[in-house]
């Protein structure tokens, strides 16, 4: 395994010289925007990873990784739409720097883009990266559509909220794994091994990514703070929340849930969510999935030393402040 740095100047080279499409230019300069923009570069970077992980060149896995990411970029311009999300990557978000119908049409474009990048995989397996591909770009499509129910559902279950991020963000981070996995050749159980950890990696990069939303430093995560709360977002922290109010509280807080977004509705919900500790909670629920993450990992057949540069790289995702 090479070091974080190689695989991040890897993908973003082949980001830059990928070539999306030229005319007309309202449909392409949208998406080298949203291509430029940056970003951690997480899911490519975890594909050219696992193809060296698995004793194959990561070079192989350029195609699928650049495909996972154009895809992700992809899911962003739909998500903050559905979000309402002015900044990204501390940039104004396409559809406000352009309007909706740009950003759909923009969005949908790089949906096929990503698949034709995968297409250019030198693989005999190409036939299941595919699959894998689609099964998974359909699971994240319901786990957006669940997550868009739930802001208007009163009452949502933890096992709901996390089949939901399950679908919605942790299938993708075990799908990027696993193309790497199969275009190195490797096992169905190592890729199966390598999948599942992904997966609760993912689940617990998610209740990172509520935490950072309501608690995070905005000029780090490039996101409005409180977004979710202005949302409404069935986050774990609301969930949990809505649990542990008291009486008196709980009216102060449906109060709350009732108004439009503003700077009152997302501070009074921040100091219910500190009364009642809803971050320690998080943190603990968080920690549960990256065990499960580490369980995972330990049943991988690979060099101990290349395995324990995925457990560090899950160990400053957890602990992530962008
Ligand atoms: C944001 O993903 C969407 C989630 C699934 C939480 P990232 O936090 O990986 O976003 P970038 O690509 O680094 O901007
Ligand atoms: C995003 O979840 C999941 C997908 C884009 C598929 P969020 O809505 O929480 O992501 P951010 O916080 O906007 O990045
Ligand atoms: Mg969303
Ligand atoms: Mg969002
Ligand atoms: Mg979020």
């Amino acid at each position: 395994m090479k070091p974080y740095s190689e695989y991040l100047q890897r993908i973003n080279t082949a980001i830059e010289q990928a070539n999306y499409g030229q005319y007309p230019d309202e449909l392409y300069a949208p998406i080298r925007y949203m291509m430029s923009l940056g970003g951690k570069r997480l899911r490519p970077i975890l594909t050219l990873m696992a193809c060296d992980l698995f004793g194959s060149d990561s070079e192989k896995a350029v195609p699928a990784a650049l495909a996972v990411e154009v895809f992700h970029n992809f899911t962003l311009v739909h998500d903050d739409i559905m979000d309402n999300a002015p900044l990204r990557r501390g940039k104004e978000t396409v559809y406000k720097k352009w309007n909706m119908p740009v950003a759909i049409l923009a969005g949908d474009l790089m949906m096929i883009k990503a698949t034709d990048f995968l297409c250019e995989t030198d693989t005999p397996r190409l036939k299941e990266l595919i699959t894998l591909f689609n099964t998974t770009a359909r699971e994240v499509c319901e786990g957006q559509q669940i997550d868009m129910n739930f802001e208007t559902q009163n009452q949502v279950k933890h096992e709901e909220y996390i089949h939901m991020i399950t679908l919605k963000t942790a299938v993708l981070l075990g799908a990027a794994l696993k193309l790497g996995a199969l275009v190195a050749g490797a096992s169905d159980s190592d890729a199966e091994h390598i999948y599942e950890f992904g997966k609760n990696t993912g689940i617990a990069f998610q209740i990172q990514d509520d935490i950072l939303d309501s608690f995070g430093d905005g000029s780090l995560t490039g996101k409005k703070v409180g977004g979710d709360i202005a949302a409404n977002k069935k986050t774990l922290l609301l969930i949990e929340l809505l649990e542990s109010v008291h009486k008196d509280d709980k009216k102060v807080l449906d109060e709350l849930l009732k108004m439009p977004d503003s700077d009152e509705k997302i501070q009074g919900v921040l100091a219910l969510y500190t009364k009642y500790q809803i971050r320690e909670f998080a943190e603990l629920k968080k920690q549960t999935y990256f065990n499960l993450a580490l369980k995972n990992l330990s049943k991988i057949q690979a060099k101990p030393e290349s395995k324990q540069v995925l457990e560090s790289m899950a160990i400053n995702l957890m602990e992530r402040l962008s």
